[in-house]
């Protein structure tokens, strides 16, 4: 028997656990400052759901998803993302009867069919937030100072907030005619590559990532000088809101990006991207979102303007490691029981005990003294409780604190006086 995990998936291992503690508690105090509660949603869907709400032309839908037919015939797919569910869940559960927006967050995996490497991978996880039912500028600000807030906690320093406006269906219509007219007068100048996009989503040859297109893109019509009417109010709108979010966060910027489109197909108006500045070892985007007015519609929903990003844990917590930035360490257990000669049993009666006081409690494995002590310390426990047979016969056991200042002290042999001495020693 030789079995590995499926390529693009990780085992994450109890030492890699404080890394993935601390970005999931990172968000969800971000997240519950900023009002957004908590939804979880399954973790496969009906297919349908993504290739309407994703996009039938996007690389999602077109190669990514993992798809299959279930028992009963029904089609199913892993999610891709968590935008389309939260959204059918939204419509389904009657969610626009509660107060607007409605502000939701999900931190969950997520698959896709993709080349792994590093800050890729087939299996990931996402932190992602939707603020649905209020089409206000207001709220575009108030999703990106979150998206800023989540990495700044983090202590992530040092990332490129790039923003676009893909204006409205209506005037998309003209820019993207513009776009295309553009780059067939230059299409001999691009990659093969670039000239298919071309033919089926003209506008992600912007995004392209060989080096003669983006020279080319540079200078491509800007959908920014498209947009009317209250798209562009709301683009005037939303850049003054951030500009008001660089006086309160001293390392706050942002810089409008032309290029930047999204790989989703729901988008309008307002997208986004967070980058590390230094890509040099970076995976790229940590944080990607937008305004996505057209989804609920497209979902069969009520019209619904809604807003949200995701950010990739994997990345960040790549990002945390290349910086070497400090995570809180797991905690140790209160106790360790070491036990010698013939106080096995006993050991493992106060442990019990011990546990049902809520002292959280480790037996040592029996072999040398030695060796006990090693597996205490390294455990991180704050105390050890030695037992011998002579601990047990005289009802006596003997405490050790491990924590400063060490200490060592005689207390009767029962859970409840241990429990009370190790909650008073404050060495817990
Ligand atoms: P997305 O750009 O496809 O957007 O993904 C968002 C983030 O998820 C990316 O920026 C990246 O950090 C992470 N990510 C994506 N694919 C992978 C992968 N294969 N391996 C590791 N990390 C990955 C969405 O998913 C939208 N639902 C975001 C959104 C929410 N828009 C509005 N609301």
């Amino acid at each position: 028997m030789n079995f590995k995990r499926p390529r693009g998936t990780a085992d994450i291992l109890p030492e890699d656990q404080p890394y993935w503690g601390h970005v999931y508690d990172v968000a969800s105090k971000v997240a519950n400052q900023f009002g957004y509660h908590r939804i979880d949603t399954p973790t496969f869907e009906d297919t349908n759901l993504f290739e309407r709400g994703v996009g039938n032309e996007t690389d999602i839908v077109q190669k990514e998803m993992y798809s299959f037919e279930d028992h009963g015939g029904d089609l199913i797919t892993l999610r891709p993302e968590g935008t389309a569910s939260v959204c059918r869940a939204y419509i389904e559960n009657g969610l626009h009867n509660l107060p607007q927006p409605v502000r939701m967050y999900y931190a969950a995996a997520m698959f896709r069919y993709e080349r792994p490497q590093a800050g890729r991978v087939r299996q990931f996880h996402q932190f992602g937030v939707e603020a649905i039912g209020d089409a206000s500028p207001e709220v575009d600000a108030e999703i990106i100072e979150l998206g800023w807030k989540y990495i700044a906690d983090l202590g992530i320093k040092n990332v490129t907030l790039r923003i676009n406006s893909l204006g409205d269906a209506e005037g998309r219509a003209d820019y993207i005619n513009e776009l295309e007219k553009y780059f067939l007068s230059v299409a001999d100048q691009l990659p093969k590559v670039d000239r298919d996009r071309l033919t089926r989503a003209p506008l992600r040859v912007l995004d392209s990532k060989a080096k003669e297109t983006q020279a080319l893109a540079n200078a491509a019509p800007k959908s920014i000088d498209f947009i009317t009417g209250e798209a562009k109010e709301h683009w005037e709108a939303l850049l003054a809101l951030l500009d008001n979010l660089e006086e309160v966060y001293p390392d706050f910027s942002y810089k409008v990006d032309h290029r930047l489109v999204r790989g989703l197909d729901y988008y309008n108006r307002t997208v986004f991207e967070f980058e590390p500045s230094d890509v040099s070892g970076s995976q790229g985007t940590l944080i990607a979102g937008g305004r996505y007015d057209p989804l609920m519609g497209i979902l069969g929903g009520q019209e619904t303007p809604a807003i949200g990003f995701a950010g990739g844990l994997e990345r960040l917590i790549l990002e945390l490691k290349k910086l070497e930035l400090p995570v809180p360490s797991s905690k140790g257990p209160e106790v360790v029981v070491v036990t010698l000669g013939g106080a096995g049993s006993a050991g493992a009666a106060l442990a019990s005990g011990l546990r049902a006081a809520s002292v959280s409690t480790v037996l040592a494995p029996k072999r040398s003294m030695k060796a006990q002590m090693r597996f205490a310390n390294q455990q991180n426990a704050s105390n050890v409780v030695i037992l011998g047979d002579r601990e047990v016969e005289n009802g006596i056991a003997s405490v050790k604190s491990l924590g400063e200042g060490g200490g060592q002290a005689e207390v009767s042999l029962d859970a409840a006086s241990i429990a009370a001495h190790v909650l008073a020693s404050g060495n817990q």
